[in-house]
Formats: C-alpha cells, structure tokens, sequence
C-alpha cells in the first residue's frame, strides 16, 4: 500500500517537472533563432477549455462507446456507410463491420492475415515478424452496391481484396472473396509506418504512396478499372521529393465531368528551399481525372499534374512569418455548391523548438488561382526560383481537355511542347493562403499535437456555424522537453495524457474579425492514445475515432452536461444546444418552439434567461469542522473558464465579505481550503462563478466550527523548526494526506497545492506550525468533511462534472 501510494507521488512530482520544464522551452522559443519568429503575437484563444472531460466522467455520462480487439491494434482505415448504418474498419489482420448506432454491438469480423511463406519472406528480409511481417488494412473504399474495396501491407506484400458486403442493411454479408484478391503495389504502402493517400472514383483509384520496398519511390498512380495505369514521374524531386500523402479528393471544376479533377495533400522536402536545409513544405496537388498522358513523351505519366504550396502561417512580432509546415490531416467540407466544398486542414510545425498547431482554411477559389498564377521556374547564375516570364504553351499546363476550354479531345493530342513544359515546371510560383490570411485556430504550448479534423455545419439561432472537432496526439518531432526534466526518474512512463478531441467554433466578433472558443475537450480513449482516424455523421449526430488500441464513438453534443439553469445553457454558446424552458437540450432550428433560447454569438443570459435564473434555487449545503484542523469547501464550476469568488457572512446581522487567500485560507481550482480552521472562521460561504460578465451563486456551505478535544490537534503542539524544515513538513503532510485518503481524485487537489506552492503562488509562512503528528491524527477527520463534502456532490450531479485543470496522476 505504502509503495504504490509513493510511486504516485512520484509520479505526481515528475509530472509536475515536466510541465516545469515545457513551461520553460516554451519561454526560450523567442530567443532561439532558427528561421522561427517570436510567437508573442500568438495570444489565442482561452488556453483552457470551457469544458473538459476525462475517459472516466465521458462513462459515467453514458457519453462513450468502445470498441477493442484482442490480438490487433492500429485502426487506422475508417470508413463511414450511412446507408447500412456500418463503419467499415481496417485494423492489424481485421477488417471489421461495426454498427454506426452502437460501435460495441453487433460487429462483424474478417480475419484477413498475411499468408505464412510471405511472412517468411519479410522476416528473412530482417523485418521484424511480428511488428512488419503482418497484414495492416491501410485502405479502405466503397467500390460499388455490392463490395468494397480493400487493401493492406500484407507482410511488406501489398494485397488488396474485394470484401462483399451485400446489397442491404438485412443482407449481413461481409466478406473476403477469394478468387478476387489481387496485388496491391501502388495501392497501399509495405510499411506499416506508412501511409496512403487514396480516393475512388468510378472504378479507377488514385493512390499517392511508395510503390517499392524500400519506401524510395513514390508516385500518385491511377490503376484499376479499364484504361491504362499511369503515373508521375519517376525519380524526378521536382515532382514529388520525399512526399508524406495526407489526403485525396476528387472535385469538380464545372457542369462538364471532362473538368473533374482530383486533389493530393501532401508534405514533402521543399526543392525551391534547397540551401536552407532539409525544409518541409505542405503541398497541394492537382491533376485531371481524364489525363491519359502524353503520345512521344510522358507516356502513361500525368500530363497535367501541377503542385503548390499551403501556407498556414501568423505573423510574428517582428513582422516575419512563423510557419506550421507539417500537414497533419484535411476535411473537406461540402457546400451547397460540389465545386467550392470548404478545404479544412490541420498542421503542427516542423520545428523541435517552437512548438504548435494550427487549424487552416482555404476555398476552392484560392486554390484554383493558385494553378492559374504563374510557374515556378529556375533560373540564373544562382538558379534561384523565380515565377516563369516567358511564354507557357498552350493549352496551358493543368488544363484539362474538355470543350470548355479548348479544342483537344485527350492529353494524347496535346502538342509536344505543351508536354515538356508539363514535365518540367509542376510547381506553381504562387502559394495558396488561408482564408483571412491566418489560422481559425491555434493552439502553442500544448504537449501535443493535432492530428485530425472533421468539420459539421450546425444551424443555430443566429446563423450557421462550422463545428470543428480536432483530433489530437503526438508531436511530429519527439519532445526535447523529456529530456531537459529536472526531475531524473527512470522506469516511470511519460505522460501519455495526449490523445484527445477538442470541440471548437469560431464566432465573429465586429465586422472583421472573429473568435474562437474552445467548447469542450473529451478524451476518448482511456490510454489517451494518439487519434489517428475521425470520421462525422451528421446524420447520427456521432462522431467516431480510431486509435492505435481501438475505436470510440461519441456523441456531437452533450447539452444536458452544461447545467440545469438558462444562465448555464446560454454562457455554453454551443450552437448545438438551447435552452427549452426546462433544460438544456438539442437545438433544432426547424421546430418552431417559441421559447427556444440560444445566443452562440453574445452568450448574454442576462437578455436571455432573464427572469429565469432567479428561480434556480442555490444548493445548500452544512459542513463541520474542528478547531485547529482543516476544512475543505468544495465547488466546481462546470465551466473551466468560470473565475469562482468566494464570499464569508460571520453572522447574519454581518455583512458578507470577499474571502481574501493567504497562507491559511487556499483557493483552488476544486474549492476553499483552511487549513487550519479558526473560530472565526464559521459561518456562510458562497460560491460564485463569473463567466462572461455573468455571476452566478453555485453554493452555500454552512461551516459550524467544533471547539478540539484531541490534544494532538491542538495549536499549542509542540513547534518545530522554522522555514526549510517547515516546508518539508509540509511536503512530508501531503504524503501523508496521500497514504490517508484513498480516493486517488483528492491527489489532483494536493497536487495542486503542492504545485501552487512551488510556484510561489502561496509561500507558506514559517511561522504555521504543522507538526506532521497533528496531519496524523487530524487526518481522518478532515477526510471525513471532504467524503461528506464528496457524496453530497454525487447526489447533485448524476451526469459527471468538469475535471480539474490539476496534472493527472498515474492512477486515474
Ligand atoms: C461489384 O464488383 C465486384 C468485383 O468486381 C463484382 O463481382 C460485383 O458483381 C459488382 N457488383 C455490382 C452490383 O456491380
């Protein structure tokens, strides 16, 4: 018992270094210049979110499904069947059908390995057998009415299938046929570390992937169907150097399908950054569904591939550009309108010094000026990059033939000239730029990184608002923090508390400008593991997850957790939700109920609820405490961002007074902490929660003060030695505050005073006496006020509560 409760100390501790000490590599990333600029500028949005909500607090909300798989992991092929109310999952040696109502139910399995001689194979070839010589389901496509199709890395083996899944929901058909499974070479990558880019169209897939075992070629290929397979150009950096595919699209450019093209997202090693190093660029890629490639040259290459950049950058101080270069994920969000679907985007930068991430947003628009600005050219006695002055060829490079733009019926007629200056000039001179010119959202000094995006258009009372929901986990570049910790503990795990989803909108703010606020942050997974697959269903109303050790699935909203007043429903602002007169439920615009009240753009209940929240009745409730020991008064807001006040009334006749914190009387983020409870101490406390200009009393606590009996807990207990020797008692009373209690919930609370402490927020007076045999004895009856305080809290709330911004412990 002793042991475990010390490792969790120290645990606690280490953590507490290691915020330490990424609180301080955040703070020098200004001075260090590495082609970074200050991010002084960067002062988003709240750094904490409104809402935040553990694995634990999500379950107990009935909020979370799961799915795990003994004897497999990485399911990171997700795909979305709304008409069969399936989602389709590529795992490590499954496939899987899971039910879109409930993932946890009703799942169906293939258990697709790779044959044993190719495992051998891979083996022999000094992969590991285990880890590389296995079948990891990388994609996943509807192929037609009847089957999908799929593939993985089959043991460094490329292999594809076609996996029938019948015609209707009743059907309950799902799987492999045998006699159609085929190569999977330029469809899905041999290393399970790798990944694919690819889309379905028709019954051709365009894929961007390495298409060789040692991971060195890479190509966007078109293959399937009946024409031809074609490619881009081998070996040539100028085309694709070093790509990483993120993502692939088709979209159309007109009424005319001879228009359709398709879109690669991409990161790769910069060619016009040649000289600055290895630098990396996020890219976009485009090329014509009807390219058939060139007559004499370029044959069965992409005739019409062209390439840019995506910028996602802000503006430093000093008037550079701080860049977030590493592409993490795109959505693409569909308007009413197929050809300009909104291009959602996430990234984190590149560099091992500064460290963040960003939300960018580009329009079609924007993209397509992009391809029809200038080309990229070299040239020169310094063959510098330049934008092409002399005369592009026509049809111009990109153009696809169709009779909207020309007269040529295929890129096989196009003109000799046309083609070399296609081969030799793919990248665009222009970069694209986000929307407004910055991101809609960032996040700097974050120990992790975004890793997903999915997007839902939700209709609210005052407009339409794209809901952005973020997936979150590792850092591109492993964190240098680790190593610069202070604290020097080996055989403990790092914090893995990164894994998470972040629910943001963006709000216009004045004319121009815009805010965003982060509404709630859920983690899904109880490991907290890396998010590396979301897919929406607006339909459902559920979003679904895929990590590395299973799938969740969770709801888009959660209005009941907001509270149980107007005030609480409306100072939420999510679009989702409104006030019916009796709770905070589901916004939806179409039922015309009269009292609907939703403000996502002021969030003011003081027009909304008024007369409303007057009648919310202020829980009260009566609490003991013993002369000489502590008390704790708990309180918690349900917004993070609330700012909590408490006031003191002595005595009825007495005026109510604001409590003052000092070294006895501590304010935390759980409540009020007296450590040691005077006489005068007694009477009424009030909690009160201030949140956009709004105030609320969420509490009132009767404090009765016992006079002591127990000698032990009396105040003239012996003294001891004064300062350094001081606080290490007191040290040595949170430990024993810790082998007490067994509610591993109250360390969050000692770590936050242990942490508040060493960060001088509250020194503790050398003159407070604790001698560790008073935190002894009085030890079990403070627990009992805080178990009282605690069950009463469990009463009130059956549907969880905000967590504490406190670090986690290893325990929960
Ligand atoms: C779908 O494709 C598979 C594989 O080519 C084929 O066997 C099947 O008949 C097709 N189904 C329909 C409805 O066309």
């Amino acid at each position: 018992m002793m042991t475990m409760t010390m490792k969790v100390v120290c645990s606690v501790l280490l953590l507490l270094g290691l915020s330490a000490a990424s609180a301080m590599s955040s703070g020098v990333s200004g001075a260090v210049s590495s082609g970074v600029s200050s991010p002084a500028s960067m002062t988003s949005s709240p750094s904490s979110p409104r809402m935040k909500l553990t694995y634990k607090e999500l379950q107990q909300f009935n909020g979370v499904k799961r799915f795990e798989l003994e004897r497999s992991c990485c399911f990171g092929a997700l795909l979305l069947d709304e008409e069969r109310g399936r989602l389709f999952v590529g795992a490590r040696n499954f496939l899987l059908s899971l039910s879109l109502e409930n993932i946890a139910k009703h799942e169906q399995k293939i258990y697709w390995p790779a044959p044993v001689d190719w495992r051998e194979e891979c083996n022999w070839a000094g992969k590991d057998i285990n880890m590389d010589c296995v079948n990891y389901v990388k994609v996943l496509h509807h192929f037609n009415r009847t089957h999908l199709y799929a593939c993985g890395t089959g043991a460094f083996h490329p292999t594809c299938a076609y996996v029938q899944v019948g015609h209707k929901l009743e059907d309950h058909v799902f799987r492999i046929d045998p006699s159609l499974v085929e190569d999977g070479k330029g469809k899905s990558p041999y290393d399970p570390r790798h990944n694919a880019a690819s889309v379905l169209i028709g019954d051709e897939l365009y894929s961007g992937v390495a298409t060789d075992l040692m991971g060195r070629d890479f190509t966007i290929f078109r293959s399937l169907g009946h024409r031809p397979s074609i490619r881009t150009e081998k070996h040539d950096s100028r085309w694709l150097n070093e790509p990483k595919f993120i993502g692939a699209f088709a979209v159309p450019e007109s009424e005319n399908p001879d228009d359709d093209k398709v879109f690669f997202f991409f990161r790769e090693t910069a060619v016009e950054a040649h000289g600055f190093g290895k630098v990396t660029y996020a890219r976009i890629g485009q090329l014509c569904r009807n390219d058939m490639g060139g007559q004499r040259s370029l044959v069965n290459k992409w005739t019409t591939f062209l390439k840019t950049r995506l910028v996602c950058s802000v503006p430093g101080s000093d008037g550079s550009e701080t860049h977030f270069d590493e592409l993490r994920d795109v959505f693409l969000l569909q308007t009413r309108d197929r050809k300009n679907p909104l291009v959602y985007t996430v990234f984190s930068t590149s560099s091992s010094v500064f460290r963040g991430s960003a939300v960018c947003l580009y329009t079609m628009n924007d993209i397509r000026r992009a391809f029809l600005g200038p080309f990229a050219h070299k040239e020169g006695p310094n063959y510098q990059w330049v934008p092409f002055q002399g005369k592009v060829p026509y049809p111009r490079p990109g153009m696809c033939p169709s009779k909207t733009f020309g007269s040529f019926e295929s890129t096989k007629g196009f003109p000799d000239n046309v083609i070399q200056f296609a081969r030799h000039h793919p990248l665009m001179f222009n970069p694209v730029t986000p929307l407004g010119g910055r991101p809609v959202f960032l996040r700097t000094g974050v120990p992790y990184s975004f890793t997903q995006i999915a997007v839902d258009r939700v209709n609210a009372a005052d407009g339409h608002y794209d809901v952005m929901f973020i997936g979150t986990g590792q850092q591109a570049y492993d964190c240098s923090a680790v190593h610069a910790s202070p604290v020097a503990v080996t055989g403990l795990s790092l914090p893995t508390d990164i894994g998470a989803v972040l629910k943001v909108i963006s709000v216009p703010k004045g004319s121009w400008s815009s805010t965003e606020l982060l509404l709630e942050e859920l983690q899904v997974f109880k490991d907290s593991s890396s998010i590396n697959n979301m897919q929406i269903s607006s339909k459902r109303q559920q979003l679904y997850v895929g990590s590395e050790t299973g799938v969740a699935q969770v709801s888009l909203h959660r209005c009941s957790m907001y509270g149980k007043a107007c005030a609480e429903c409306c100072l939420a602002r999510d679009p989702y939700c409104a006030w019916d007169g009796h709770a905070c439920t589901r916004y939806l615009p179409n039922t015309k109920r009269r009292f609907r009240r939703q403000d996502v753009r002021n969030g003011d209940p003081n027009t909304l609820c008024s007369g409303d929240y007057h009648k919310q009745r202020v829980l009260e409730r009566r609490l003991y405490g013993v002369e000489g020991s502590s008390s704790f008064l708990e309180c918690l807001p349900k917004s993070l961002q609330a700012q909590v006040t408490w006031t003191h009334q002595r005595h009825p006749n007495n005026p109510r007074e604001e409590v003052r914190p000092d070294d006895r009387v501590l304010q935390t983020d759980r409540g009020l902490l007296l450590r040691r409870v005077l006489r005068r101490d007694g009477g009424v406390y009030q909690c009160h929660a201030m949140e956009h200009g709004f105030t609320q009393t969420l509490l009132g606590i009767t404090l009765e003060v016992l006079p002591s009996t127990s000698p032990a807990s009396s105040p003239h207990s012996p003294s001891h030695a004064q300062g350094q020797s001081t606080n290490q008692k007191l040290w040595y009373r949170d430990f024993m505050q810790l082998v007490d209690h067994p509610n591993l919930n109250t360390i969050d609370q000692i770590c936050e005073q242990v942490w508040s402490r060493k960060h001088g927020k509250a020194v503790p007076d050398p003159s407070i006496e604790t001698p560790a045999s008073d935190a002894l004895h009085s030890g079990h009856k403070k627990w009992k006020h805080l178990k009282e305080v605690r069950k009463g809290r469990n009463r009130r709330t059956h549907d969880g509560r905000p967590a504490s911004r406190a670090p986690r412990s290893a325990g929960e």
